[in-house]
């Protein structure tokens, strides 16, 4: 199978579709051929990539649904079923958030945001594709974890805990609905180049990350749009309850200082700059 042909004609939900690593996805569904529909809080922004994409003779359709809302969530994800005939091939997640704090001081009000934003929705989101999916006999989710789901940050405790539970939630689904045809896999990115995440640190902080990776960068939204919809295609058909880490190799290391990591610090083991 070509890339080019894995989602020709198939519907693919993208949560948090209007921008970011969900926008990347859009772009590359679309290019593909799929009849995508971006879900997101910002309908203006995804009704805008929609009405660029279409323009190039893609189907992209916009809809409002705040992942924080059930009750939204759930009709945006009807309105899809209503418009396909009761038919979605895939539903890749991404839309949900962080907030930092040391946990000893953590307002529970933010906890609670965090697990509902990242893991109650993703919950909500599966639900509601679900039955369609095991009546196909087919179908492919993909969750949005995170690095910060495997390993623990300081100060970042209820985003790390959501993205650590939305692994364990991904491993359940996957054998519930495995011997309906329905695989489940999560996504692990390591520091992407959002501009969410662009604006929220400065020039010496997005150093630092560069410094973090084996591959001295950090990622761009579209590589990651690759990895996802690889797990969502059916190239990945034998894949479920997997994670998939992107991250430029950052959790490869174990952080020890070595001297091969100041070496490159000053420059060495790498090409000129
Ligand atoms: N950027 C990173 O470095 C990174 C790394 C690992 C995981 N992630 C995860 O990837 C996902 C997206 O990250 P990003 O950096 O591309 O973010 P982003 O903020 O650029 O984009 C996320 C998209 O989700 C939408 N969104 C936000 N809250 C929403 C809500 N309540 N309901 C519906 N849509 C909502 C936004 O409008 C936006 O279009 C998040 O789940 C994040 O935790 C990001």
């Amino acid at each position: 199978m070509t890339a080019t042909a894995r989602f020709k004609d198939k519907v693919v939900i993208v949560s948090g579709g209007a921008d970011g690593m969900g926008a990347a996805c859009v772009r590359q569904l679309a290019a593909e051929g799929a009849h995508v529909f971006a879900l997101d809080v910002k309908p203006d922004i995804a009704g805008a990539l929609a009405a660029e994409l279409n323009a190039g003779g893609a189907r992209v359709e916009a809809l409002k649904a705040d992942v924080m809302d059930e009750a939204e969530l759930r009709a945006a994800i009807a309105t899809v079923l209503d418009r396909t005939g009761g038919r979605v091939d895939s539903l890749i997640i991404v839309a949900g958030g962080s907030a930092s704090g040391l946990t000893a001081d953590i307002d529970l009000a933010i906890w609670d945001r965090l697990y509902k934003l990242n893991l109650r929705s993703t919950l909500v989101a599966c639900q509601a594709v679900i039955p369609a999916m095991r009546a196909q006999g087919k179908g492919s989710i993909v969750t949005m974890a995170s690095i910060s789901g495997v390993r623990g940050d300081p100060e970042w405790a209820p985003y790390n805990a959501a993205k650590a539970a939305i692994l364990s939630l991904t491993q359940s689904l996957a054998w519930e609905e495995g011997g309906y045809g329905i695989r489940v896999n999560a996504i692990c990115p390591g520091p992407i180049a959002s501009e969410r995440m662009l604006a929220t640190i400065s020039e010496a902080e997005l150093e630092d990350y560069n410094d973090a990776t084996a591959l001295c960068r950090i990622g761009r939204a579209p590589e990651l749009a690759e990895a996802i919809l690889f797990l969502a295609s059916d190239q990945a058909s034998f894949i479920t309850g997997a994670s998939l880490v992107a991250d430029g190799g950052l959790t490869a290391r174990t952080s020890q200082p070595t001297r091969f990591y100041h070496q490159r610090r000053q420059g060495q083991h790498r090409n000129p700059a």
